[in-house]
């Protein structure tokens, strides 16, 4: 197995089984104190830029082809869209202004025909797979970790197909600036491990008041435990990690967007979703005492 906190690895059995559980003991630490583990992600730049440049060229399709691939890989939770979404701020109090894509691969097999028939949005799908191969291979070695503590986490999550991990591809519209582009939220799944973005902005803590800017280390993806991580892992020792984003670069004010992201969402089967009054919980708080 590579190495999860960055931590050299020894040649001798012996002494890599104590580095093993060292970084263990490392990772669990940095979940319990900061709310996220920053862990190897390697992957050549190139195909992230080249995704996002193939999802911005998406975005610039007709409504209706954006639209077409439309299905849930589960009834149960939010995570389990598939497809395109448009969401405006001013429709709801826990809205962002953001155009986002959920891939999953199950949608080759379901979308042959019209992926034949779109270029540009075969293109783009063609680009998300292997970052989503990655994400998957990433995360089932991060839950290995968990298998100790806490028996069949793992399998909770990757015994059974389709594989509840998403990966969304975000493009935030610009706000003023210090505004969020993100309100603050814990995330509806159980597990978030964040990709890749544009630029800083996003901030993570327990809550309101500890939440701290994240400097995103290249070749590294962030991993956060989500609201509904204590549906597979039964424990108190861990919180899930409260974050949002703000618009810190002057500059893209006016821009046709201030930011992109490709984010992961993992989460078991069987588990329903909190509702948004959870998820939102202190931002509902704020919002309405404003
Ligand atoms: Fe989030």
């Amino acid at each position: 197995m590579s190495s999860i906190s960055g931590v050299a690895t020894s040649a001798s059995l012996a002494s890599s089984a104590v580095s093993m559980s060292q970084e263990r003991a490392k990772f669990f630490e940095a979940i319990q104190n900061q709310k996220y583990v920053s862990v190897p992600f390697l992957v050549d730049p190139n195909l992230i830029q080249d995704a996002i440049h193939a999802f911005f060229e998406f975005l610039n399709t007709p409504d209706h082809i954006k639209h077409h691939i439309d299905f849930k890989i589960t009834q149960t939770h939010r995570r389990g869209d598939v497809g395109f979404k448009r969401r405006e701020s001013a429709a709801d109090i826990y809205n962002d202004s953001k155009d986002f894509f959920h891939f999953h691969p199950a949608l080759f097999d379901q979308y042959a025909d019209f992926l034949k028939d779109n270029p540009v949005v075969d293109a783009f799908v063609k680009k998300a797979k292997p970052i989503w191969d990655l994400a998957y291979a990433k995360t089932l070695e991060i839950l290995k970790l968990f298998d100790d503590r806490y028996p069949e986490t793992s399998a909770k999550v990757f015994d059974k197909e389709p594989v509840h991990l998403l990966l969304r591809f975000l493009k935030y519209d610009w706000q003023r600036s210090e505004k969020y582009l993100a309100k603050p939220h814990f995330d509806a799944g159980s597990f978030t491990l964040a990709i890749a973005e544009s630029c800083a902005g996003l901030r993570i803590g327990s809550g309101p008041d500890d939440l701290k800017l994240i400097q995103h280390q290249d070749g590294h993806a962030l991993f956060m435990l989500s609201s509904n991580f204590k549906k597979v892992l039964n424990t108190d020792e861990f919180q899930a990690g409260w974050h949002d984003v703000i618009q810190l670069d002057e500059t893209k004010i006016g821009q046709p967007f201030a930011r992109w992201a490709i984010v992961a969402f993992i989460d078991a089967h069987g588990v329903e979703a909190l509702p948004r009054t959870e998820t939102h919980k202190w931002y509902t708080q704020s919002a309405h005492a404003e």
